[in-house]
């Protein structure tokens, strides 16, 4: 065998804190991120300094990384197996932001589809200035990925585009500079790369969605998991197929797949002849029973800050380990002096 092929692929990804997670988040990445963790070597980042790209309050930060930190244990990250880490915490990711924003062509940015639907709501609601950082925001994620020179970056539809950004910034650093960076693969589930919002299957399940009844949190009780459910919008039909025509139907269908491991055909043969309300019971017993015992975790979790801050602490320095490898490289290439450690 290869010596190559013995090593275990580099896993890194990240989300934002936004404190309560959503479906979408779930079975768009943590549900990977947990298989994942039994055989690459992973990194998984919460990102506060990107979340400090649109208006925020600071306690609320705080507080919402615990609350990311403690939910992705709960669906079983595993400190002994990932490095579960906040992405301020770990020297290199703003380095290297600067120098991969000084290989980005401005207009790049500027067209990135995020930047420009973010920008829009923003003035959009009024005098709210914005910031740089929203601009610069795909570049760091850029060099979130880069720095641990990851293999494979499993994340949602959404963020397609900007893995290709990050793709095209280590192709430029290498033929500019020389080869240092690998070029990282997006993972993408095949089925729920893209959950929509119950209320509105036009849009994609997001913490932003003002309708309450849109999004489904790991950490709702049961109740309101199955109120939101059964009162997801469908269409004037009753049956369960899925189709591009019959979005909010379709959407169910991929939930449910996520949750309980079916096929989309197991799905529609199962339900044939039955009615919405019976499939949306069906979906809220489901999704209530993977969630319901991470909601109880995750509120043991949250009374055990020391144990959350030692496991972040950890998974903080084994980042670093890898973060400052490539950054000594990085800065070597880029002709900068290290007048404190010396040149080697
Ligand atoms: P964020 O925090 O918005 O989302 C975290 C992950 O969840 C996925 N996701 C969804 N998947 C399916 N359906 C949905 N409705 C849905 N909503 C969110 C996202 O695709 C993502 O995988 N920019 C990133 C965070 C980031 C990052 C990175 C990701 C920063 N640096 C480096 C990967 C690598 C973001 O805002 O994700």
């Amino acid at each position: 065998m290869e010596e190559t092929s013995l090593k275990r692929k580099v896993v890194l990804t990240c989300a934002q804190p936004t404190g309560k997670l959503h479906l979408g988040n779930y079975i768009g990445a943590v549900r990977q991120w947990v298989e994942l963790q039994e055989s690459c070597e992973c990194f998984f980042g919460i990102v506060d300094m990107h979340a400090i790209t649109m208006p925020y309050v600071p306690a609320d930060l705080r507080k919402n990384t615990y609350m990311c930190a403690a939910q992705y244990l709960a669906c079983g990250l595993d400190p002994d197996k990932c490095s579960l880490f906040i992405q301020s915490n770990v020297i290199g990711h703003a380095e290297l932001n600067w120098v991969l924003a000084c290989l980005c062509p401005l207009g790049q940015l500027e067209r990135m589809t995020q930047f420009k639907d973010k920008s829009r709501k923003l003035s959009a609601g009024g005098d709210v200035s914005i910031g740089s950082g929203l601009l610069f925001y795909p570049v760091l994620m850029a060099a979130d990925i880069l720095i641990y020179n990851a293999d494979i970056v499993p994340v949602g539809e959404d963020q397609k585009q900007h893995l290709e950004l990050a793709r095209d910034l280590a192709v430029k650093f290498n033929n500019f500079y020389s080869p240092t960076f690998n070029v990282p693969e997006a993972y993408i589930p095949k089925t729920g790369a893209r959950i929509m919002s119950l209320q509105n299957p036009e849009a994609k399940m997001s913490k932003s969605d003002k309708n309450a009844l849109g999004s489904l949190y790991m950490i709702d009780s049961p109740d309101v998991l199955r109120k939101k459910i059964m009162s997801a919008v469908t269409d004037s039909e009753s049956s369960v197929k899925f189709s591009p025509e019959k979005k909010g139907i379709s959407n169910l269908i991929s939930i449910m797949g996520a949750v309980s491991g079916k096929s989309v055909a197991e799905i529609e043969n199962e339900f044939a002849g039955k009615q919405y309300g019976d499939f949306k019971k069906a979906v809220s017993d489901a999704v209530i029973a993977k969630f319901d015992p991470i909601r109880v975790k995750y509120e043991e979790l949250m009374r055990d800050k020391a144990y959350l801050e030692s496991v972040l602490k950890r998974g903080a320095e084994a980042a670093q380990r890898r973060a400052d490898r490539t950054m000594s490289k990085v800065y070597r290439k880029a002709g900068f002096v290290d007048a404190v450690r010396g040149s080697k």
